[in-house]
């Protein structure tokens, strides 16, 4: 296999920023931390990330780099005979599970982008209807009624393959070079909009302000599940992408670099989101989940001067974000079958996502014609992302970790955080011992928690 790189330092942390840096800050990280408490989310999420986020992130870095092949391959490669490998299985078929609802929400953004330029977004706003009911209306459309969305999700699927295709890196080095800065500072801006809104207090206290009361085991393991999600742990992402990291790439520097501009993101996010309702008066309970990016935000856009423009700026980039991200998790099925099956890159994309054209249709329907098909309880979208992100998630981190910090070759982590000694690494006592000890332990206990739940 020819040994494939990524060009220059800040095109990697572009890269792995923007596999990190998607709907999961923009979308889910809003929903999530209002429905688990505001304030009490935030700090819970902040903790998951410093304390177990990064450290497990290094891990994958570290057996990514060190493998240099795909997920599974990397475990046979470090531990030869030995099953490890099914830990790379795991994150396989988590991200193929991810990739179905992913895809989907990724055409949403795809369709509010082109409702943006066309204007229909926007048309036919009424006096008598409150903007409101008008967003609520048109998101139903655009995301419940079959035909548009499922044209929307193909369009999306067939951007991935053309873009694997092409190799991603390159392109997607490139595209996320030039597109993440743009991204924070249209973040800042709608920030600075939102917080000066008036009203807006009430929502900067619900998301800053933590009532420690709030904090129940749902909150910790939506939390960490969050984490997961949004840093891209614990299904080989980060794994696959660090195969192609050079050798003198700083793993501590990049882990650290990575997680905080994808945690600022989220916060940001959230600094526009909950002023903005609270604003709105909005606060209370009909606006969550998916309606506070899909609603809420185009009701601000509209009592901004130049709607459209920066409608069409902000779809563009949630639609770039959550592209970059798709890419990143396709990688890992794609880089599987190439090198675990020895397919063509060719071959290996298509047999890929020619089946996720009938699995994402499923999640897409589950909006609408096939709400009533549940799987325990849940419709297929929301099982897929419960199960997916809250339990596949972290076992694959677990295992992962339990592998690293007990039964991998010796000295293996430390060779990596250090660069086989070329960098001194004062850090790395502290996270070795994260990594044997406190993550696996919290990510147990958060598990055992869900499990006593059922
Ligand atoms: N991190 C991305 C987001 O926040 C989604 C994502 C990309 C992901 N790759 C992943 C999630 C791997 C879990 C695992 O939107």
């Amino acid at each position: 296999m020819a040994k494939v790189q990524f060009g220059s330092k800040i095109g990697l942390i572009a890269a792995t920023v923007g596999s990190a840096v998607g709907l999961g800050n923009i979308w889910r990280f809003p929903a999530e931390a209002q429905a688990n408490g505001g304030g009490a989310f935030l700090i819970v999420y902040l903790a998951c990330v410093l304390l177990i986020g990064i450290p497990v992130m290094l891990g994958e870095f570290a057996i990514g780099r060190e493998g240099a092949t795909d997920a599974v391959g990397d475990y046979q490669r470090l531990s030869p005979g030995k099953k490890w490998w099914l830990i790379g299985g795991i994150g396989i078929l988590a991200s193929y599970l991810i990739n179905m609802f992913y895809i989907v929400v990724a055409g949403w953004t795809l369709e509010y982008l082109f409702g943006s330029v066309t204007g229909d977004l926007f048309a036919g706003i009424s006096e008598t209807q409150s903007s409101g009911v008008h967003f609520a209306n048109k998101m139903q459309e655009y995301i419940q009624y079959d035909f548009g969305p499922l044209i929307f999700s193909y369009v999306v699927i067939i951007l991935n393959i053309v873009i694997l295709l092409k190799g991603v890196k390159k392109g997607i080095e490139r595209m996320s070079n030039l597109m993440m800065p743009v991204l924070f500072i249209l973040l800042l801006i709608f920030c600075y909009v939102s917080v000066t809104l008036p009203g807006a207090s009430k929502g900067i206290e619900f998301f800053l302000t933590p009532d420690f009361s709030k904090i129940t085991p749902s909150v910790i393991i939506n939390a960490l599940g969050q984490a997961f999600f949004s840093l891209s742990l614990g299904m080989g992402v980060l794994i696959t992408y660090a195969a192609y990291y050079p050798k003198k790439t700083k793993l501590i520097g990049t882990a650290t670099t990575v997680s905080l501009l994808d945690m600022l993101v989220s916060v940001l996010m959230g600094l526009i989101i909950f002023p903005s309702i609270a604003s709105f008066d909005l606060m209370d309970n009909s606006y969550k989940g998916l309606t506070l990016v899909f609603v809420t935000l185009p009701e601000i856009f509209q009592q901004m001067p130049a709607t459209q423009f920066w409608s069409v700026l902000f779809f563009l980039l949630l639609f770039v974000a959550a592209l970059t991200s798709t890419i990143s998790i396709g990688e890992v099925t794609v880089r599987f079958c190439q090198d675990r099956m020895k397919l063509s890159r060719v071959k290996s994309v298509l047999l890929v996502f020619i089946p996720l054209f009938i699995f994402s249709s499923l999640c897409s329907l589950s909006q609408g014609s096939l709400s009533d098909v549940k799987i325990f309880g849940l419709t297929i979208f929301d099982f897929l992302d419960t199960f997916a992100t809250n339990i596949l998630l972290p076992i694959g981190s677990l295992l992962m970790c339990i592998y690293l910090g007990w039964f991998a070759p010796k000295g293996l982590l430390v060779k990596q955080l250090t660069n086989n000694n070329s960098v001194a690494v004062r850090l790395s006592k502290v996270i070795i011992f994260i990594i044997r000890w406190i993550a696996p332990i919290a990510i147990a206990m958060i598990l055992l928690s869900q499990f006593v739940k059922f």
